[in-house]
């Protein structure tokens, strides 16, 4: 055999895995048919994005805020390009960090299309041609791409996903987001500050739908007050090139309705990406909803093959990959690696940002489980006064008899830092009254957690 385990893909699931076989010392390599590492998340989603958010931010309260701080300036303008390469010079010193971490950890890089020849051999076809090579075990961590609505094709300059709406090289005057989740209020909010005219179009009754409902319903309205337009209950059903632009025509309670603007950004979710990959050759199973089907150790139906991260269940979310990368390696050399799914946080980098693990009010209520709400304000807190974030708050469901911790929702400019304390705690199965008497800095934004789980005593 060439190799213990070859690993076909290197985003957060692929290159994590590779790293951490490694270290358990297996002979590994990885497949991958870009010439950069990293996947999505690095090259095209969570990092670039976040990037543009930051700089976008900085643009806005610069215009904004300031002035509160007793600071003047004139004549603030955008230099998109600027952005722009700040953005690349981000991506790129992260992709050299996973190069780094290969040679230092011997592990192989293979350039090429990689696809399953059976349940031992991968074949990766390049320029160069093809070659086959052997292996122990094989991971599949091909991640997932963009999907669009039937009949809407993505020209990729009027018509694009969130892979162009990264890149612009001029700020759109007005852009249409079909799709008001993650990407949508995300890449809105970075377009919107930057002076587009944002209008988001949503087929459901509320933004951010995987979020607890009274997070949904505050993070609209305080997007609606920065400047971005609704239409929800509302779905698309085409989108054509227009003289000036882009025309989408969508139905909104029984009534047809149409909307122009000069670009059209498609954030309607993504698919597994297994084209090529050669599963019904090694006679890999999918599930019902087209993922590739694993059992409890990520092994899919081919006992030496595993799978994890977006082409499997689960939500598409690079932390649960990279947790899934760390455990099926510990499975396959029979330790006892594992990844709880109930508490994986959900987060979107919009200001204020939103953050979650646990049980939603409205699982709480379905599930019947006997709860309590604690909640606090963020306008309330000497730090968040200090730095001028008072909007958001942290709410708290706490079992209503054992105290047990089940669930915590946040909005606050900081939101994805301060969940992992919750989720934390909601790992070690503690309760709000453990979070309640943890001494926390003062004044810090973090003092909020702290004064919802004492509320609900
Ligand atoms: P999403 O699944 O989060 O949201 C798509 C939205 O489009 C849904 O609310 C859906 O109801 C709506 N939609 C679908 N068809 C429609 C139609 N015909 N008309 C109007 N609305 C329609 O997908 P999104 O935002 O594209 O993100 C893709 C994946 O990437 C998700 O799994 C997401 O969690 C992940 N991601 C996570 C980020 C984060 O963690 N901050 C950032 C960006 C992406």
């Amino acid at each position: 055999m060439d190799y213990d385990l070859i690993i076909i893909g290197s985003g957060p699931a692929g290159y994590v895995a590779a790293v951490h076989a490694a270290k358990l010392g297996l002979k590994t390599a990885v497949v991958e048919k870009s010439e950069y590492l990293g996947g999505t998340c690095l090259n095209v989603g969570c990092i670039p994005s976040k990037a543009l958010l930051s700089s976008s931010e900085h643009f806005h309260y610069a215009e904004h805020g300031f002035s509160k701080h007793g600071i003047k300036i004139k004549g603030i303008e955008v230099d998109i390009p600027e952005m722009m390469k700040r953005k690349d010079k981000v991506v790129d010193s992260l992709r050299k960090g996973i190069e780094f971490l290969f040679k230092a950890n011997k592990i192989d890089r293979i350039n090429g299309l990689g696809s399953l020849e059976g349940a031992n051999s991968v074949s990766v076809s390049s320029e160069d041609g093809a070659k086959t090579y052997t292996t122990k075990n094989i991971l599949l961590a091909t991640g997932s791409v963009p999907v669009s609505l039937p009949g809407i094709d993505i020209d990729g300059t009027h018509i694009v996903t969130s892979d162009q709406a990264i890149a612009f090289d001029s700020i759109p005057k007005s852009l249409i987001i079909i799709g008001a989740g993650a990407i949508g209020l995300e890449l809105g909010s970075v377009w919107s500050r930057l002076g587009s005219q944002v209008e988001i179009i949503e087929f459901l009754p509320k933004v951010a739908a995987g979020f607890d409902e009274e997070i949904s319903k505050t993070l609209q309205k305080m997007f609606e007050k920065q400047g971005l337009k609704f239409h929800l209950n509302t779905k698309v059903q085409s989108v054509k090139a227009a003289k000036k632009g882009v025309s989408v025509t969508a139905m909104q309670e029984a009534k047809e309705k149409s909307f122009e603007a000069e670009k059209v950004l498609m954030a309607v979710g993504r698919k597994p990406f297994t084209e090529g990959l050669g599963l019904e050759k090694a006679g890999v199973a999918m599930t019902d909803r087209g993922r590739i089907q694993v059992d409890g150790n990520w092994k899919t139906s081919v006992d030496s093959i595993y799978a994890v991260g977006d082409v499997i269940d689960g939500p598409m979310l690079a932390h649960k990959a990279e947790a899934e990368g760390i455990a099926v390696v510990e499975r396959m050399v029979g330790q006892a690696g594992s990844v709880n799914a109930a508490l994986i946080p959900n987060v979107v980098y919009t200001n204020p940002e939103a953050a979650s693990s646990g049980l939603t009010e409205e699982a709480a209520k379905e599930q019947k489980i006997p709860y309590r709400v604690g909640k606090y304000q963020f306008l309330n807190n000497g730090r968040a006064k200090a730095v001028d974030q008072t909007d958001g708050f942290v709410k708290l469901l706490a079992h209503k008899e054992t105290d047990k911790l089940l669930g915590a929702h946040i909005i606050a400019s900081n939101a994805s830092e301060l969940i992992a304390e919750c989720v934390s705690v909601m790992e070690f199965s503690g309760s709000a009254e453990d979070l309640a008497r943890t001494i926390h800095a003062h004044p810090t934004m973090a003092e909020v957690i702290k004064e919802a789980a004492h509320s609900l005593h």
